[in-house]
């Protein structure tokens, strides 16, 4: 794996009240009324006539020597908040991407907090500059982003800081998610992402255990087992435990982490779609990005998490249609399609979890199709036991701009979809409401441990760049994991 991420969390950030002088791009807050900033260099009328009227997310660069100044746009100068100053600080970095010293003023938008202003601008640079590198020998490709500046007036200039010191730290987080789902499944498989964790873990705070094959076998994780049966790469369990003296609440966290999505005999076409499956494994890249920026971020909850991790391959080893599965909490499992892997599992990744009686379970997977019909690329699907859990969710996505839609968990209904002959259920239901029969699926290895479910198939992938997000994986839901965790409060 390259290290774009390392890139992100490798720049340097400070605060100060003026403009340095090695700063090569400039850039400078323009609302759709009021007085246009002195340092641009030029009138409302001169950037009007070149089409800029400081809508939120316009840009608008004028060579400065070597260098540019840049009117950002930030709309109506009452209503910008912390989400619109992310993608207009997004929309800076993207003007200046030539540019390794950045200096710009976003963060001292009155409108906004200090604090939240910093972050949000910090993290808009740093993720607009997110370049995946990978296996490319061109590295010109990559960031070319080494130090960035804010300003901020007296006043502001130490919430901004702190702002920005946070900013950092969940950029570097939602960059490394990115990183882990962009990386080719022939460069990342199980036992790569868990060496990974074990390292990352060692880095950050957390209490890393690793589970082989045979100690899943030991465990009874027969979910995990079956997805694993077609492939040559063994499976792993990751175990990851942040643990602060005092909790005010203890979180679980699953994530799904299939390497590479292939469908097992129930093969999957070979349509352009099903070429991001090495993206497979976002939700187990979320759950490991967000853990990594707990302790930094002085999250006060506890906070335990699972990525389960496997190739789903055919082969003459592989699941049948028919077999039989016995997940971990002892639910057994009928096969009707392969491809239906993520919920096995997730099956016993939740039972696991359930384990520890948590105050609240929250999975993370790119678990299904049918929430792209249901929501499309942006928007991913919350469904969940617990209302007031679900509420936590949409909240906490709201305020980080990873939006996220309720759908219902309505077992009265669909539940007989999963019904079978031999086993406890099937591992998928009929042709329609795909998203939903699936989180029933889910639902039956949670107990009654407050649940929620985040089906992010959506927007694991970005066909084209915009705003924070550069082409490719997303890393999709690492702020929104983040943000639940240090605010998380027991629900029920
Ligand atoms: N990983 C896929 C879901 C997916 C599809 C993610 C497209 C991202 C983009 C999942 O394992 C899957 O194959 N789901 C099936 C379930 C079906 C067989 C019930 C699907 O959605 O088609
Ligand atoms: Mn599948
Ligand atoms: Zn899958």
């Amino acid at each position: 794996m390259s290290d774009a991420s390392t890139a992100v969390t490798n720049v340097n950030i400070s605060t100060v009240r003026s403009v340095p002088q090695a700063a090569t791009a400039l850039g400078y807050a323009v609302a759709t009324k009021g007085a246009v900033p002195r340092a641009l260099g030029v009138g409302r009328a001169a950037l009007a006539a070149n089409g800029f009227s400081g809508k939120a997310g316009e840009v608008l660069a004028v060579p400065n020597g070597d260098g540019m100044i840049v009117a950002i746009g930030i709309g109506d100068p009452g209503s910008i908040d912390a989400n619109g100053l992310r993608t207009a600080a997004a929309s800076f970095a993207r003007a200046a991407a030539k540019h390794a010293h950045l200096a710009v003023n976003l963060a001292d938008v009155d409108h906004v907090g200090a604090k939240q202003a910093g972050q949000a601008v910090v993290e808009g640079v740093l993720l607009g500059s997110y370049r995946y590198v990978g296996l490319k020998n061109d590295t010109s490709a990559g960031s070319r982003l080494t130090d960035l500046t804010l300003t901020a007036g007296a006043s502001r200039e130490r919430g901004v800081q702190q702002g920005a010191e946070r900013g950092a730290v969940v950029a570097g987080a939602a960059a490394l998610a990115r990183e882990l789902a962009n990386t080719p499944p022939s460069h990342l498989n199980a036992k790569d992402i868990a060496t990974k964790a074990v390292a990352i873990g060692a880095a950050t705070g957390l209490d890393v255990e690793v589970f082989n094959k045979d100690q899943l076998q030991q465990m009874g994780c027969g979910g995990i087992l079956g997805v694993n049966r077609g492939s040559t790469e063994p499976p792993r369990m990751i175990k990851l435990t942040y643990a602060p003296r005092n909790p005010t609440g203890h979180l679980a966290m699953v994530g799904k982490g299939v390497m590479y999505d292939s469908g097992g005999i129930s093969l999957k076409p070979s349509n352009p779609m099903h070429a991001v499956m090495k993206m497979d494994m976002s939700g187990a890249a979320a759950v490991l990005s967000a853990m990594s920026a707990l302790k930094a971020l002085r999250c006060r909850a506890k906070v335990t998490a699972y990525l389960m991790c496997t190739d789903n391959m055919p082969s003459g080893s592989a699941l049948k249609l028919g077999d039989v599965l016995t997940i971990r909490n002892g639910k057994t499992v009928e096969i009707h399609n392969t491809d239906a892997e993520g919920r096995l599992v997730l099956a016993d990744g939740l039972s696991l979890a359930v384990e520890e009686q948590p105050d609240g379970i929250v999975d993370i997977a790119t678990l299904t199709g049918a929430v792209l019909g249901a929501l499309g690329t942006e928007i991913a699907g919350v469904l969940g036991t617990s209302q007031p859990l679900v509420d936590q969710v949409k909240e906490r996505a709201a305020a980080v701009d990873e939006p996220v839609w309720q759908l219902p968990l309505d077992t009265k209904r669909y539940r007989k979809l999963l019904d079978s002959v031999v086993a406890d259920m099937k591992n998928v239901g009929g042709p329609y409401a795909g998203t939903i029969t699936a989180s029933i699926f889910l639902s039956e290895f949670v107990g009654d441990v407050p649940y929620a479910h985040l089906d992010i198939a959506g927007p694991m992938d970005i066909a084209a760049d915009n705003g924070i997000y550069s082409r490719g994986a997303s890393g999709f839901g690492t702020r929104l994991l983040i943000d639940l965790a240090c605010n998380f409060t027991p629900p029920r």
